[in-house]
């Protein structure tokens, strides 16, 4: 059936029609709003780079975990700055360390809010690379030990699903034994399974203060140019019996997002990183670009892509428009 008989125009006429026909929604079901929890009292610092996003101490946490979930959002992820750093990243898996503390308190006044805890060691180390280093790199074995202690530790203090980040190879299974020798095999493990070693994490490392203090994250982070090695990753981690699949930078990702849906049943997260969201925001205070319908267009393309669920420091906004 071709034109003239077939005329695709007839389902765009007037908005009633366009809904009947809509293909891809965005609920507020699949928003996940990320936090960062800075150690001390009284602190609520905007990060320079992402307007509306801050570094907190845990009573404005506390408080804007109750707008997030007042918004109907089901989780936030939490990322957190220690008030100090070491070699090895101790605060991470301290039981009185600031995201395990962070759980708690929201925990406590929001039992129902889903927390996610991201796993790593860059916001904890003084050299802020994701692991322990030797001869100059980030030894990865050695960094196994830490990540299953972390995570062990978030779930003790209440973390609902723990989120590894690191990219250190095998680090879903070393995370699954540990909580499962502790009695938590209820806890879900959403792993960060594709990510890139990506310029578009700029603005969250002045809000995380996890920088590498030399080198980069190329000999753990993937390569951009790389899909297929895509499918591997989120394989090994299927395997190791993550519950969660990530795909992160999203934006120039969206080939990378599809391919996983197309080839695992998991549910698929997109990580819409804080360089995406301040380009937005940047072009939009300029009046380039009307900011509002470029950040639901954008989140829209996640979900066509394939994504079930987007982390995202928009989550507060669309949540907001979405109620409306
Ligand atoms: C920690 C981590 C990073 C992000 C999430 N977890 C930074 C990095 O790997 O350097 C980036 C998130 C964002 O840019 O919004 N490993
Ligand atoms: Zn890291």
């Amino acid at each position: 059936m071709y034109f003239p008989a077939y005329r695709p125009r007839r389902l765009r006429r007037n908005e009633n029609l366009r809904r009947m026909v809509r293909e891809t929604h965005l609920r507020v079901d699949d928003l996940i709003y990320p936090m960062f929890s800075a150690f001390g009292e009284n602190i609520k610092k905007e990060i320079g780079s992402m307007p509306g996003i801050y570094q907190q101490s845990i009573e404005h946490i506390v408080a804007e975990a109750k707008e997030v979930y007042a918004l109907g959002i089901p989780a936030v992820i939490l990322f957190g700055i220690p008030e100090e750093k070491d070699a090895l990243g101790s605060d991470a898996y301290c039981a009185t360390g600031i995201i395990q503390e962070t759980v708690r308190a929201i925990k406590k006044e929001l039992p129902e809010l889903l927390v996610i805890t991201d796993v790593c060691m860059c916001e904890y180390t003084d050299h802020g690379h994701c692991g322990v280093i030797k001869d100059g790199d980030v030894d990865n074995d050695a960094t196994l030990e830490l990540l299953a202690k972390e995570a062990l530790s978030h779930v003790q203090a209440g973390a609902d699903i723990v989120a590894p980040s690191d990219m250190m190879d095998g680090r879903v299974g070393a995370i699954r034994d540990v909580l499962d020798d502790h009695g938590f095999d209820r806890i879900p493990i959403m792993s960060y399974a594709v990510k890139y070693a990506s310029a578009y994490y700029g603005p969250f490392r002045e809000a995380a203060e996890s920088t590498p203090e030399f080198g980069d994250r190329r000999s753990y982070q993937m390569d951009p140019a790389n899909r297929l090695e895509a499918l591997r990753e989120a394989n090994q981690d299927l395997a190791e019996a993550a519950d969660f699949l990530m795909v992160k930078p999203a934006l120039a990702y969206l080939d990378v997002l599809r391919e996983l849906k197309d080839n695992f049943d998991l549910p698929l997260v997109a990580y819409n990183v804080s360089g995406e969201y301040s380009m937005i925001k940047a072009a939009a205070e300029k009046g380039w670009i009307d900011g509002e319908r470029v950040m639901l267009e954008t989140l829209l393309g996640m979900k066509r892509a394939g994504a079930d669920l987007i982390i995202t420091y928009h989550a507060k906004e669309v949540a907001g428009l979405l109620q409306r």
